[in-house]
């Protein structure tokens, strides 16, 4: 069965808004309806907060698509309340969160640079320091971090934080990790549009049980697109870390990413670049080092926009490996990815240090999108 979106709509036209005269439809109550196959994520923003209100509003939506459309179609609800007061589609607001120190994203302009390499090194690394650390893999679209972390069959529990439940992060090696990954199927492609992605990551950073963290590392898709601005309009950045490697289409796209942080509307300190694949070495000539993506790129780089080049990775055939199995390369004691590994982190933590020194905290931003055009203010 292959439902689509018409029908849904339709169905729902038949529920009556309370004390409204107008269906929900009509009303612009329901945000947001996707389908694909036999399953349908609606999204609908009520504005009475009562437990009952939401509870009856869930029910009448399942009962209509049931009966009006599939009886066994697969049904999931986002209920948003929104008191009149405080409504403004498509906004919002930054939130700070308790416990949590430091929030550094890892980003670059172009795909496959080793982004979720160096974030899933980088927490190893910071858990071995002794720090508390948690990753939120927000590549809502391609997400990494359950496979490198050898999490993938595992999913969040659900705990109680002051009588609200809230999803527990899932840990190995001593690091949390929330992903989209552990909510889909591995190949089920995950076709969301902006806000329902805004939304998805907005409960894995908010409705999560992160508990205190010194730091919690956002691994980011790649590019500077809607998911960006959701991230940052939702949550103070501490820093941005990007990763390029030394070949210069890469190169152009890590600068545009150094931009986007940097622009004056969003003001989030780059801590510094980190090349990757700075060179090859092959297992058996340790020796040898051939730059085959070009030599010291991002380091020019780094100098071109003063920013700090936090270090450099060597492309070898072990860190590809590693994350493969899920054990990050920096967990293998006593080699010299290990140590590259705890010296940019050493570096990485440095530049949170200086930065936290030297800048006031970074505000969430408040960004409106409407179609087609954004604008950005600061909150
Ligand atoms: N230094 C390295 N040596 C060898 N392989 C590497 C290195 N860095 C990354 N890789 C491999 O390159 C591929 C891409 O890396 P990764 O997934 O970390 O990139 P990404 O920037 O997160 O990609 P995406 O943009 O798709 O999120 C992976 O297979 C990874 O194992
Ligand atoms: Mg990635």
């Amino acid at each position: 069965m292959k439902l689509n979106k018409q029908d849904i709509l339709k169905a729902l036209e038949t529920i009556t808004v309370p004390g409204e005269g107008q269906n929900m439809v009509e009303s612009g109550a329901i945000t947001n309806v996707v389908t694909f196959a036999d399953e349908v994520i609606v999204d609908i923003t009520i504005k009475n907060p009562a437990l009952q209100a939401r509870k009856k509003t869930e029910v009448e939506i399942l009962q209509a698509i049931h009966k009006n459309v599939y009886e066994k179609a697969k049904i999931k609800i986002n209920v948003t309340v929104d008191a009149p007061e405080k409504s403004a589609p498509n906004v919002i607001k930054g939130k700070h969160i308790p416990g949590i120190k430091n929030i550094v994203a890892v980003a670059s302009g172009k795909g496959g640079v080793g982004k979720s390499t160096v974030t899933a090194n980088l927490a190893v690394t910071l858990a071995q320091m002794g720090f508390k650390v948690g990753v939120l893999d927000a590549d809502i679209y391609g997400p990494s971090m359950p496979i490198m972390f050898d999490v993938a069959s595992e999913r969040p529990l659900s705990t109680t934080v002051d009588g609200k439940s809230k999803m527990k992060p899932v840990e190995n090696y001593g690091v949390k990790i929330l992903s989209i990954g552990f909510f889909t199927k591995p190949d089920q492609a995950v076709v969301w549009r902006g806000p329902m992605a805004a939304k998805a990551l907005n409960q894995m950073i908010f409705d999560a049980a992160w508990g205190e963290l010194d730091f919690l590392l956002l691994d980011l898709p790649p590019g500077t697109g809607d998911i960006h601005l959701s991230i940052m309009q939702s949550l103070p950045i501490t820093g941005a870390v990007i990763v390029s490697t030394p070949q210069t289409v890469a190169l152009a796209d890590a600068k545009k990413g150094v931009a986007m942080f940097q622009q004056d509307s969003i003001n989030v300190p780059v801590l510094g670049i980190i090349e990757n694949m700075a060179y090859f070495t092959p297992a058996e000539l340790p020796d040898n080092k051939y730059y085959i993506f070009g030599k010291e790129g991002a380091k020019h780089l780094a100098e071109d926009l003063q920013v700090p080049l936090l270090g450099e990775l060597p492309l070898v055939q072990s860190i590809r490996e590693a994350g493969d199995v899920g054990r990050p390369a920096a967990m293998q004691t006593g080699t010299p990815l290990e140590k590259a590994f705890e010296k940019i982190t050493q570096n990485v933590v440095q530049q949170v240090v200086d930065r936290n020194d030297n800048l006031p905290a970074t505000e969430a931003i408040k960004i409106t999108t409407m179609a087609g055009c954004s604008a950005v203010n600061k909150k």
